[in-house]
């Protein structure tokens, strides 16, 4: 993706207007538990850096699919890999931007929101070999906060694929699977998000980065997880709780969706239905147990045989950066067969030639309900969720099949609070109109 000329904001700008009106809370004592909300950004909204206003709707539309797909690849990869080499490969291209501030004084960052990894990590000044990037560099220098890693340090230690430079600065690599990197040394900053600042924060200043990173983003927030995402290291001041409600598609330009975190992420009420979260390797992934799906008054159930194997706990990756729903091609099949019969539209080809089953349709979109059904959570999914349109008059199920890996994408998630306890394990649903 090209770069676009105007900068995103004026760095000395934002800086004198943080002076005068900085005030945030500290986590400096951080035992009790806060609440704040931060903005996620859809990258194709118009508030989003990513906005590329020469393209239509449904061109936005075939863009998403096909991300979508890509990122279907790169989890099949972390997930059949070693431990140990998953760790080095993780998922990219996620669909939300939140916005973010590095340092003192704070430094703006627009990252990448990333359930599906865990570093946070940004470009950082002296560069030897960046990508490309609208907005200004983040320089350590300029913050009296930042500190290096130590090597010797439990940090760096911990980190997978670190190494020691001989002036005891900790280095890290990542790979994102299509050759897309970054490396730099790990530090610790103080981030602020919402209303908070966290101080003593590890992530990694990049001084190599490349691939296909996008000019108008300056980096990642991993909230995955694994011992070192945004999550777990803010883990005992958000008592283990994020949550988040994704606006639909239709609605994307006129309100941002909204992640939350410690108080603000409890999500209570009647309608609310829990799952537990399956404890498997890599830890980045939030794996939730699918026992079957129902449309009209048909319920595809997974395979008895295979729901006694211990691979059919944990079956299913949510993720809020991967458009489509994914299901083993076998279930797949058989879910697919019964929507055929169930559903008495007119069937269409896909125009965008991308997905698999579609059907004629009006301005109405009256789809039956289908319920997913997780271990203790029937989960009502609305046309919205299950259908997307990929042309004016044709709407196509928004379900594929994947041959190694299974994943809950964000379209079933839109109109949702969906929340994660990492203490009690568990992701809640709550129908809400976000
Ligand atoms: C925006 O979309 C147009 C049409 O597909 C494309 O030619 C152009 O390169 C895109 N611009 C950016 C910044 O990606
Ligand atoms: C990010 O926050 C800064 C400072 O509040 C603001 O100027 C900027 O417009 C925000 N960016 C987006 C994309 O919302
Ligand atoms: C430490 O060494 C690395 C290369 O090994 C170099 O890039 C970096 O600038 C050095 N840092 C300091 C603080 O000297
Ligand atoms: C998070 O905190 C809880 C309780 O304070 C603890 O049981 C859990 O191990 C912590 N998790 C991580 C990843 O640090």
């Amino acid at each position: 993706m090209g770069t676009n000329s105007h900068s995103l904001f004026s760095f000395p700008f934002a800086i004198t207007i943080f002076i005068i009106f900085f005030s945030t809370f500290s986590l400096t004592e951080a035992n009790s538990t806060l609440g704040f909300s931060v903005d996620l950004i859809h990258r194709d909204s118009q508030s989003s850096p990513f906005y590329n206003s020469s393209l239509t709707h449904f061109e936005r539309v075939s863009n998403a699919l096909r991300r979508s797909q890509s990122r279907v690849h790169y989890f099949s990869v972390a997930c059949m890999s070693s431990e140990q080499a998953s760790s080095e490969v993780i998922a990219i291209g996620g669909v939300y931007v939140m916005n973010i501030t590095l340092g003192t004084p704070p430094f703006n960052i627009l990252a990448i929101a990333d359930t599906g990894s865990d570093l946070i990590w940004t470009q950082c000044m002296p560069c030897t070999d960046c990508y490309k990037q609208t907005a200004p560099l983040f320089n350590p220098k300029s913050s009296s906060t930042y500190k290096d890693v130590p090597c010797g340090s439990s940090e760096c230690q911990d980190f997978p694929r670190s190494s020691c430079s001989d002036n005891d600065t900790c280095e890290y690599s990542v790979l994102y699977g299509d050759r897309s990197h970054s490396h730099g040394v790990l530090a610790t900053e103080t981030l602020s998000l919402g209303s908070i600042n966290v101080p003593g924060i590890v992530f990694g200043c990049g001084f190599d980065n490349g691939g296909t990173f996008s000019g108008d983003g300056s980096g990642i927030v991993g909230l995955g997880g694994g011992p070192v995402s945004l999550i777990s290291q803010m883990n005992s001041s958000i008592d283990g709780k994020f949550s988040y409600c994704l606006v639909p598609m239709s609605s994307q330009n006129s309100k941002s969706s909204q992640m939350h975190f410690g108080d603000n992420a409890i999500v209570s009420g009647l309608e609310v239905v829990s799952t537990p979260i399956i404890s498997k390797s890599p830890s980045t992934f939030y794996s939730l147990t699918l026992e079957g799906i129902t449309i009209g008054r048909q319920k595809v159930q997974l395979n008895s045989d295979s729901s006694s194997s211990p691979n059919a706990f944990g079956n299913i990756i949510i993720d809020s950066g991967t458009t489509l729903t994914y299901l083993r091609s076998d279930f797949y099949d058989r879910f697919e067969a019964a929507v055929k019969t169930t559903v008495k539209l007119q069937p269409a080809s896909d125009p965008l030639q991308m997905l698999n089953l579609c059907y004629r349709v009006g301005d109405n979109f009256a789809f039956p309900i289908i319920t997913v059904h997780f271990t203790g959570a029937d989960v009502k999914l609305n046309p919205i969720n299950a259908f997307v349109k990929t042309s004016n008059d044709v709407a196509c199920l928004a379900f594929a099949p994947a041959n190694t890996i299974a994943i809950f994408g964000n379209l079933a998630q839109m109109n949702f609070l969906v929340g994660y306890d990492l203490i009690k394990r568990t992701v809640s649903f709550k129908p809400t109109e976000c």
